[in-house]
């Protein structure tokens, strides 16, 4: 079953229950921001301070980032991972295929607004499966005359019983960008993460497993060939207003993108699939 929910100031999202699991997706960002497999513990991780609020992200759950991932290229006036996380979609339909698996589609597509800042005529459409897996699949449509190149990622937040037990197999031998030092290195066996990171992993497996001192997930991954990994660490947790200052220590991003050098260019009418499966 499903229900539409509002808060008081009229932020709308849909809370969804089968057999199998129980998630809530927001109408302002596409944004899935709780899913929690039965008998499980809640998969992505929410910030105990996220702000629910015309305009503003969610500090937690899957943020989608489109049509730029990061800063804008070149105008530092618009905002941080495009315009599209913080854009009101619109609910195409609820599928209850069977009792464990429900099927939500959510679609943005460009207006006069974002045809302001991005000059080029879309239509995104959010797939999000909800049942013993969850899976997030992007689809992303020129609808113009001419080309268009974006970068976007599927910045998936996720719960961890403590960061410093987290080890994350499947990058090793990938290219990343270090985004705190701009150096490009190698990953050398597995990622631990004990300091600040934020970085591009390119040509990683497609499967990636997350162990930590409670349990494990694998995230795969589809129309993607860059993945950003991410912990804010003490102080930028303790400069993010909507992050509480210990919260760094159960989240860790993973992020399913096309980003920097893995940006995608669409012909007219041609569409780009992007999709992360998580169990
Ligand atoms: C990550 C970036 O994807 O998102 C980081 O790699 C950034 O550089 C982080 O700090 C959070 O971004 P924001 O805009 O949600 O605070």
């Amino acid at each position: 079953m499903y229900i539409h929910k509002e808060l008081d100031n009229n932020y709308k999202y849909i809370e969804i229950k089968n057999e199998e699991a129980e998630a809530k997706i927001a109408l302002q960002g596409g944004h899935i921001f709780h899913y929690k497999a039965t008998n499980k513990k809640p998969l992505l991780w929410l910030s105990d301070t996220a702000i629910f609020r015309k305009g503003k992200a969610i500090r937690g759950g899957v943020p989608i980032c489109f049509p730029w991932f990061g800063p804008h290229i070149s105008d530092e006036t618009l905002p941080q991972h495009g315009f599209a996380r913080t854009a009101l979609w619109e609910l195409v339909e609820v599928k209850e295929e069977t009792e464990k698996l429900t099927e939500v589609e959510l679609k943005l597509e460009s207006n006069d607004e974002y045809l302001k800042v991005w000059a080029y005529k879309f239509d995104v459409r959010l797939k999000i499966s909800i049942g013993k897996e969850l899976t997030l699949s992007l689809q992303i449509k020129n609808c113009d005359i001419k080309p268009f190149t974006f970068t976007t990622a599927l910045h998936s937040y996720f719960n961890v019983s403590n960061i410093s037990d987290v080890v994350i197999s499947g990058l090793n031998g990938a290219e990343f960008e270090d985004s705190l030092t701009n150096e490009v290195l190698l990953q050398e066996g597995d990622l631990i993460i004990d300091q600040e990171v934020d970085r591009v992993y390119f040509g990683a497996s497609s499967t990636i497993k997350v162990e930590d001192a409670e349990r494990s997930f694998l995230l795969r991954q589809k129309g993607s060939n860059s993945l950003v990994a991410w912990n804010p660490w003490i102080e930028k947790a303790k400069a993010l207003s909507d992050m509480p200052d210990e919260g760094y220590q159960t989240m860790l991003c993973l992020e399913t993108g096309n980003v920097r050098k893995d940006e995608r260019t669409l012909q007219p009418d041609e569409v780009h699939s992007l999709e992360m499966v998580v169990r």
